[in-house]
C-alpha cells in the first residue's frame, strides 16, 4: 500500500476525477488509514511503499504491477502522468527480493490483471493493451482470458470485476455485465455461472472495488445491496468508507497490491 500524503485530483485521466474540485488530502490520508488499520486488524501483513511527490495517484498500488509466484511483473502506465510509477514500484520489488520483470507493452498491474484459480483474467479496452495479456500469459505461465470494457467510468477490471474467493471456483467472483462487450459477458457466465452480478448502484460506488481473501471481503462502506448479497453467501463483510480516494476513480482494491510470494508444500497443490 502507499500513504496518499500527496492525494489529489490535478489532472483528468477518466470520468471520475474532476481537477476543478478541490480534494481534501488530510481526509484521504484518514480514510486510507483506516483501510491499512482493518488488514492489520484482519491479520494481514501490510508492506509500504513511499509515496513521490508530483505522483497523487501513487496511492492506487494495485496499479503498481503484478506479483505472482514471486515473479513482479512492472506496470507501463498509459497515461504520461503516471508513467514515473512504473519505476518506483520496480524498484520497491527489486529491494523486497521479488523476480522483476520489465514490461514491454501497457498495462496497469492489477488494475487489469486479477488472479482466480490459476487463470488471469486480463481487462483491456481503457489502458491495458491485448498485447500485454499475451506478455502476461508468458511472464507468469498461466491461462490469460482476455475481457473488454466498454465503459469509460469502468476503465480498469477491478472497478467492474472482483475476486471473491481467490481459489476459483463457478461462483468465485463478483461483476457488473454492462461494463463488458458481449463476448466477455459470455466469457463470464460461462466460467462463473454462479457470479453475483451487481447492480448500476453498488458499481457507482465502487463496490466492486472490493478485496476479498475468500472468507472476508472488505469493501465499500456505499455497497449495501452488494454487502447484503455477500452475507447471504456466507461471507463476512467489512465496510471501509474510501470516498476521497473514489474522487481519483479508485477505491479499496485500487489501493491494495497483492504480493504473492512463492508458493511451497500443501500451498502449492490449491
Ligand atoms: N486516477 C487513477 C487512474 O485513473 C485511478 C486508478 C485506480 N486504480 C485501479 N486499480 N482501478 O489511473
Amino acid at each position: 500500500m502507499c500513504r496518499p500524503e500527496h492525494f489529489t485530483v490535478s489532472y483528468r485521466i477518466n470520468p471520475w476525477m474532476r481537477p476543478e474540485h478541490a480534494t481534501d488530502t488530510a481526509l484521504a490520508l484518514d480514510q486510507w488509514t483506516r483501510l491499512y488499520d482493518t488488514y492489520r486488524d484482519l491479520g494481514f501483513d501490510v508492506s509500504l511503499i513511499d509515496p513521490l511527490p508530483g505522483l497523487p495517484d501513487m496511492v492506487y498500488a494495485a496499479n503498481g504491477g503484478q506479483v505472482v509466484d514471486g515473479v513482479a511483473l512492472t506496470a507501463r502506465f498509459r497515461h504520461a502522468e503516471r508513467a514515473a510509477e512504473g519505476p518506483a514500484y520496480a524498484g520497491w520489488f527489486r529491494a523486497h527480493g521479488f523476480d522483476v520483470r520489465e514490461a514491454r507493452e501497457v498495462n496497469e498491474g492489477e488494475g487489469d490483471l486479477l488472479l482466480v484459480g490459476k487463470t488471469i483474467y486480463a481487462g483491456t479496452g481503457f489502458r491495458t493493451d491485448p498485447a500485454a495479456h499475451d506478455e502476461v500469459a508468458a511472464t507468469f505461465g498461466r491461462e490469460v482470458v482476455s475481457l473488454r470494457l466498454v465503459d469509460p467510468r469502468y476503465y480498469h477490471l477491478d472497478t467492474a470485476f472482483a475476486v471473491l474467493d481467490p481459489d476459483g471456483g463457478p461462483g468465485s467472483v463478483a461483476y457488473l455485465p454492462s461494463a463488458f462487450d458481449a463476448p466477455s459477458r459470455a466469457v463470464l457466465a460461462d466460467r462463473f455461472p454462479d457470479a453475483v452480478l451487481v447492480g448500476e448502484a453498488d458499481a457507482a460506488v465502487l463496490g466492486l472495488n472490493c478485496f476479498s481473501d475468500g472468507r472476508h471481503v472488505v469493501h465499500a462502506a456505499q455497497a449495501r445491496a452488494f454487502a447484503a448479497d455477500l452475507r447471504e453467501r456466507g461471507f463476512e463483510t467489512v465496510p471501509v468508507d474510501l470516498s476521497e480516494l473514489r474522487r481519483g476513480g479508485g477505491g479499496i482494491k485500487c489501493c491494495t497490491l497483492e504480493l504473492r510470494g512463492v508458493r511451497t508444500g500443501e500451498e502449492a497443490t490449491r
